[in-house]
């Protein structure tokens, strides 16, 4: 069968972001919008003639139309082997373990990650490469280009593939195999941790868990694993049933939007252990009895007790963290004497440290964690992570996180999130504060309770990859203090609406006697700061964050 060549026009509005093309259902509803973005992709590749490609996504709505419409164009384009997962499912861990399995070319991931779903919700696309993980800035630059100059995109007229069961069928000459999307990955999860230990803590009838998939893609992940394969009881997964439009919730694990994990977490006969992932599986979010671990503190447990876990006995040979992310795994990282290194925000810039060897784990303060298994962040393996440490050091998850304050200090730290504000003020506050970077060192600013902080350095952070000496510039202002506390400001860039002021706050507590306050409490006085070095309420117009996490 010949592929024709449909004639389009290009869309000013496809760059991608932080984690590919994420936009509005309705935007990609137009006519042509994803194709054009789709061909972009192809147009910007080399050398996959009769290659294999993995698609699939976190099931949200629009995913269905969508897949279908990638593998005609996979097929016109010349793939020889599309592998999707049942229904168009798969987690995006998964599909980057699948990738790699599999030595595909690459892979196309539906997702808009932790964003609402639905008709009037988000969708999102984006291309991961031959090592399972996000495409790097040289390849999302060379996608975008093309999106700018395209004038016609290649697809096939073939009826729709049946997705619903496994087994191959041919669109053109490419074949397209449907897969379990959870058997691979499930096995993989096997190979790193004690299944048996977290086997006996969970089945043994003292120890409680609580998973809550936000009825989004995890739920079968997590019931294949939690509860079939290491015992937990029925019930255990709660959201379980992937849902289109995430059950109309706001599928992003944090205190704010896992509202019923929460509850049950601070209620008065609270499981042992809570968690939950997002809309595409990537994200975590660990809870003890009535605590709330951080994803800063989450990293560095993981990093001080990865030998626990069988897969990483031999000990982790570097960690990394992106820049907002605390400083808290870089104290584990010098206790070990293995490096540390400080990337921007987004994952596809740690796949270069992972490739070469140069670190083991990996972490966001966003709720992302994950190793060198795959090349995405993995919300079921750091769940697996913590279980593993929990049955092997029989402490709850509140002991082993204040041992390891005591041990190692506290990095108090939160990320205040002003959403939907409008595009030019946050625009211009950003650029008002780099503007003021080379007066700010040496400045002294005082808050109401009377104390005085001083800024030592001032910069907007430019990060050299080790491995490829590719410069990004331009990822986010960091503001440090006298005392070793910061601030860092920078817009999302995942947001479909408006614009997200994130700003990230953090100071450093040695003493354990202090390592109880609150965490609001304790970055008072930098939040104060915050706002009179960028104006955020006068600019913004809000008195409060969206979101603080
Ligand atoms: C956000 C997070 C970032 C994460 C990304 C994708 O990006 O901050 O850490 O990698 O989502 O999950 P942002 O919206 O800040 O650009
Ligand atoms: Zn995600």
């Amino acid at each position: 069968m010949t592929s024709r060549q449909v004639s389009t026009q290009p869309f000013d509005d496809q760059k991608p972001g932080t984690s590919g093309l994420r936009k509005k259902v309705t935007v990609f509803e137009q006519p042509h919008y994803l194709e054009n973005f789709v061909q972009s992709i192809f147009d910007s590749l080399q050398g996959f003639a009769g290659q294999t490609l993995v698609v699939g996504g976190d099931g949200r709505y629009h995913n269905d139309r969508a897949i279908q419409t990638i593998l005609r164009m996979a097929a016109a384009n010349g793939f020889g082997r599309v592998l999707v997962g049942q229904r168009g499912i798969l987690s995006t861990p998964a599909a980057s373990c699948v990738i790699r399995k599999n030595h595909a070319y690459g892979g196309i991931i539906l997702s808009a990650s932790h964003n609402p779903g639905g008709p009037d919700g988000d969708f999102g696309i984006k291309y991961n490469i031959a090592n399972g993980g996000p495409a790097p800035e040289k390849i999302t630059d060379a996608i975008f280009a093309n999106t700018t100059s395209i004038t016609r995109y290649l697809t096939l007229d073939t009826p729709d593939v049946p997705l619903d069961a496994p087994g191959t069928t041919k669109v053109g000459a490419m074949a397209v195999e449907v897969i379990d999307p959870v058997a691979d990955y499930a096995q993989l999860q096997q190979s790193l941790f004690d299944f048996p230990a977290i086997r006996a803590l969970l089945s043994g009838g003292r120890f409680r868990f609580c998973f809550d998939a936000m009825h989004a893609v995890t739920g079968p992940y997590a019931r294949e694993i939690f509860e079939r394969q290491l015992g937990a009881p029925a019930g255990t997964v709660i959201n379980g049933d992937p849902l289109p439009d995430f059950g109309g919730g706001h599928p992003d694990p944090n205190p704010t939007y896992a509202e019923q994990l929460m509850a049950t977490m601070f209620a008065d006969d609270a499981p042992d252990f809570g968690a939950a992932s997002d809309g595409d599986g990537d994200r975590n979010m660990i809870v003890g009895r009535h605590f709330i671990v951080t994803p800063s503190d989450s990293l560095a447990v993981l990093a001080a007790n990865a030998t626990l876990a069988p897969g990483y006995a031999g000990g982790i040979s570097g960690v990394a963290r992106s820049m907002p992310t605390s400083a808290a795994a870089d104290r584990v990282a010098q206790a070990l004497g293995i490096a540390c290194y400080e990337t921007p925000t987004g994952w596809k810039f740690f796949g270069n440290l992972l490739d070469a060897g140069k670190v083991t784990l990996c972490g966001e303060e966003s709720a992302g964690t994950g190793s060198n298994h795959v090349r995405e962040k993995d919300g079921v393996w750091a769940v697996l992570f913590w279980l593993n440490i929990l049955a092997r050091r029989g402490q709850s998850v509140e002991q082993i996180v204040r041992e390891h304050w005591a041990r190692f200090g506290r990095n108090f730290y939160s990320r205040h999130d002003y959403e939907g504000v409008d595009s030019a003020a946050a625009n211009g506050l950003i650029a008002d504060l780099r503007a003021a970077l080379p007066g700010l060192p040496g400045r002294v600013l005082t808050t109401t309770s009377g104390a005085t902080m001083t800024i030592a350095s001032a910069d907007d952070f430019a990060y050299t990859d080790p491995v490829d000496q590719s410069v990004s510039r331009a990822q986010g202002i960091r503001i440090g203090f006298a005392d070793g506390a910061r601030i860092v400001f920078r817009l999302s860039g995942t947001g479909t609406e408006g614009a997200t002021l994130r700003v990230y706050l953090e100071r450093f507590e040695a003493d354990p006697a202090r390592h109880g306050v609150e965490t609001q409490q304790a970055l008072a006085g930098l939040i104060e700061i915050a706002d009179q070095l960028a104006g955020i309420r006068a600019r913004t117009g809000r008195t409060q964050p969206t979101v603080i996490t």
